[in-house]
């Protein structure tokens, strides 16, 4: 049972080099969603973030800062952390590759490679881009650049190498043997075909600079800072100590999340890694796509880079989280756009969901005493209204399992909609007159659909939800998904506070900035 209970997730660590952007919130953001809603679920999670330190990129930018290396990752790793507190991420641990505990887990990890024969010392020479922090050969180069446009540099030194090109069967089984190993399916054929293409050896060491973790035993090299920050995932759950209780608990992890530039690394090179040094492979790696700004690719050089703290300073944390993970299906490329920001914040959040919480709840504390009041029989469209509520939870939870974020909103919004209808169509603020025992009924009914809708937009929008369970007086200890269906239903008699908004309109007159 705590076996099967537990979860493991991951974002990629954070290169240290530049300030946090819209890409960095976005992949922690998805593992957050998905952390707060398996905790939710009784699940006992691990979700971890952090900074990747080395290397020669960041090496680079402290040197252009005029900074000593180890101040600037300092520095620089700190607006993570930052970050992550004002969006609101639940991570449990941020780990550094700078740490002790790190150093020590990547030199085991070599150390274990090397005793089975799975690295060797070679020359490397062919071409690297500092930027992809990753090698390519003469027949990769598109105009003279990295594939991804980067510029590249010509590198000739010794190295490391780690026989990659042996694990091609072996890897191409570890895919075979899990459909959802890799997602969505796109990636998984690109990976697949990748591999099937064949695989060289890598090189994982370099020794024209410093700025990394050295090679045991050979202190000349630094390791390649891809095998360094790769190995996080596991540092942080315990290895070397493999008997560790945590390590034991944790590994191998459920989910890497990646964005789609980084998924060969994650998918091919890491698990080749883990199993030629006898650690099991991760279970599921996501790569999710790329956002654009007002349809132009983002870069320093357009100016055009989305600072998440604007966004937020502008629209508030919750619609900046419901708009990233609602408007693109999850896994495809998106564009942001100050008029979808604000087409969803005032068509969704304000109107659907805010509206039908302010409606009913006002027409309780008008004319319902202000207090939950017990309902009498249930007619067919309750029953259907409630039935749908109470649904929810299995279909969120595939969607949540598959990271269909996109779909868990489409189907909380989709019972939204039918409260919408419902409440129009009942119409309780005529039953005032007319029949108030039917009034009192539909009111509970639709207390109760917002009771689930809160409950479970935890995950995306904690303290929007967290504001609308605050007026339906849940306490804290039912806003966990046992206390969703009939069984921890309001109880009659429950007073209510005074309704306050919780999703208010976004002006659309004022300009985009
Ligand atoms: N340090 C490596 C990861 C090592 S993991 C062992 C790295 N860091 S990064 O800081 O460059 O980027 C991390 C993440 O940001 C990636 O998942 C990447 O896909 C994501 N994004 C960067 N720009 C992005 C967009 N414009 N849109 C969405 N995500 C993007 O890579």
């Amino acid at each position: 049972m705590a076996e099967k209970s537990r979860y493991y997730v991951t974002t990629p660590i954070y290169y240290v080099n530049d300030r946090p952007h819209i890409g960095h919130a976005y992949t922690t953001l998805a593992c957050d969603a998905l952390a707060r809603f398996l905790r939710l679920d009784g699940r006992d999670v691990w979700f971890l973030t952090g900074t990747d330190e080395h290397g020669q990129k960041v090496e680079k930018a402290a040197a252009a800062a005029g900074e000593d290396p180890h101040a600037f990752v300092e520095r620089n790793s700190q607006n993570f952390r930052i970050l992550a507190a004002e969006l609101n991420f639940s991570n449990d641990d941020f780990i550094r590759t700078t740490e002790v505990r790190h150093v020590r887990s990547v030199q085991a990890l070599w150390r274990e490679l090397k005793a089975r024969g799975e690295i060797y010392l070679g020359t490397y020479s062919g071409w690297y881009s500092v930027r992809d922090e990753a090698f390519f050969a003469e027949s990769e180069l598109v105009n003279g650049l990295a594939p991804t446009g980067a510029p590249v540099e010509w590198v000739e030194e010794p190295s490391y190498f780690f026989r990659l090109s042996a694990w091609q069967e072996r890897l191409l089984a570890y895919y075979d043997a899990d459909p959802d190993r890799i997602a969505p399916p796109s990636r998984r054929n690109e990976v697949i075909s990748f591999v099937r293409s064949g695989l060289t050896d890598l090189s994982v060491s370099r020794t024209s600079f410093r700025w990394g973790i050295p090679v045991p035993d050979d202190p000349a090299h630094v390791m390649y800072v891809w095998l360094d920050a790769l190995t996080n995932y596991i540092t942080a759950v315990g290895y070397p100590d493999v008997e560790s209780e945590s390590f034991r608990k944790f590994w191998p992890v459920d989910l890497h999340m990646v964005g789609k530039d980084i998924l060969r690394f994650h998918a091919v090179y890491w698990p080749a890694f883990l199993m030629a040094a006898g650690v099991a492979p991760p279970k599921r790696i996501f790569a999710h796509g790329w956002w654009t700004n007002e349809g132009q690719k983002i870069s320093k050089s357009l100016g055009n880079v989305i600072d998440p703290r604007d966004l937020v300073a502008r629209y508030g944390l919750d619609p900046v989280r419901y708009f990233l993970l609602r408007e693109v299906p999850f896994g495809n490329d998106g564009d942001y756009s100050h008029r979808a920001m604000v087409n969803r914040m005032n068509s969704e959040l304000a109107n659907d969901l805010g509206n039908l919480v302010q409606r009913t709840l006002s027409l309780v504390q008008r004319h319902s005493g202000a207090a939950v009041q017990a309902p009498g029989g249930f007619t067919e469209s309750d029953q259907a209204l409630l039935q749908a509520a109470h649904g929810l939870l299995p279909r969120l939870r595939e969607h949540f399992m598959e990271q269909a974020f996109h779909r868990a909103l489409g189907a909380l919004f989709d019972v939204a909609g039918a409260a919408n209808r419902y409440i129009d169509a009942e119409a309780p603020w005529a039953l005032r007159k007319t029949d108030p025992a039917r009034m009192r009924t539909v009111l509970y009914a639709l207390l109760e659909v917002i009771r689930h809708l809160g409950i479970l937009a935890q995950p995306i929008m904690p303290a929007s939800a967290a504001k609308i369970l605050d007026q339906l007086a849940v306490p804290a200890g039912q806003r966990d998904f046992r206390a969703l269906g009939a069984g921890g239903a309001l109880p009659a008699g429950q007073a209510l506070p005074t309704p306050t908004p919780v999703f208010p309109r976004f002006d659309p007159g004022e300009a985009p900035r």
